[in-house]
């Protein structure tokens, strides 16, 4: 199934920019969480915890829309490289997404903390407790919050190359500005 409308269809749109804005706001809280002390410190793992859980649904909700709905392709006269790039910075992004909440969750849980969604909601633990898997996870999931922002960073700046510089409607497509059959 071809997608010939120059578009990405409304529901992945809408779950790309909500992504976009919980998942900048994730690192923003993981940097303040881990300079923080205190009652800020707890307020904002009290935060970080469900929103990075609510980014795990999301992104399989968002993988099965994109199994539905292929995306639109890129402009014909774009290099091959810059092409291959694209592509595999998306996929890139996509495993960070699963990626990182996971690492999340299996951290706290070999850790032995309990993985709290609010006052009552208790997830279960999805590795055994040990000391040796909490220090490895704790590090990756750092380093992999490391990966993401610079792939972010990359990719923002191709979708600015894309449309303030070639202007070929790849920023359009996902922006929703860009009519069908265009
Ligand atoms: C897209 C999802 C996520 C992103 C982008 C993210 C990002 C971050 C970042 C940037 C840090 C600071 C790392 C450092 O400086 O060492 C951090 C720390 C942390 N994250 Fe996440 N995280 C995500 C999901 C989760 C989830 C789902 C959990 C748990 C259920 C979690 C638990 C924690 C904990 C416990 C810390 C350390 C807090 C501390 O040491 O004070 N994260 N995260
Ligand atoms: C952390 C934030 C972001 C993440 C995780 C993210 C992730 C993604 C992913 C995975 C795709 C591929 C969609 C698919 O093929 O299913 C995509 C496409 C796109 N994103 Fe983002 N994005 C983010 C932020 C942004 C921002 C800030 C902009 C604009 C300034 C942007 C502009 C675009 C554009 C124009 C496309 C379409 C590219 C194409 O057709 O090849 N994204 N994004």
């Amino acid at each position: 199934m071809k997608n010939s409308t120059g578009t990405f269809c409304f529901a992945a749109r809408v779950l790309h920019w909500l992504m976009a804005v919980m998942i900048v706001a994730m690192l923003f809280i993981g940097v303040g969480m881990v300079a923080s002390v205190s009652a800020r410190h707890t307020w904002l793992v009290s935060i970080h915890k469900p929103l990075g859980i609510a980014i795990l649904i999301l992104v399989v909700v968002r993988l099965a829309v994109r199994l539905r709905n292929p995306p639109p392709p890129l402009p014909d006269d774009l290099p091959l490289l810059q092409k291959f790039a694209a592509h595999a910075s998306h996929w890139v992004l996509y495993a960070l997404m699963i990626a990182m909440p996971l690492v999340g969750w299996a951290m706290l849980s070999a850790g032995g903390y309990p993985v709290m969604l609010g006052e009552s909601l208790r997830l279960p633990s999805i590795v055994p407790a040990s000391p040796v898997a909490f220090a490895v996870l704790r590090h990756l999931h750092t380093w992999l919050a490391l990966a993401l922002f610079f792939t972010f960073i990359a990719h923002m700046a191709a979708a600015l190359y894309h449309g303030l510089i070639r202007r070929d409607g790849v920023l359009d497509s996902m922006a929703g500005s860009k009519h069908a059959n265009m």
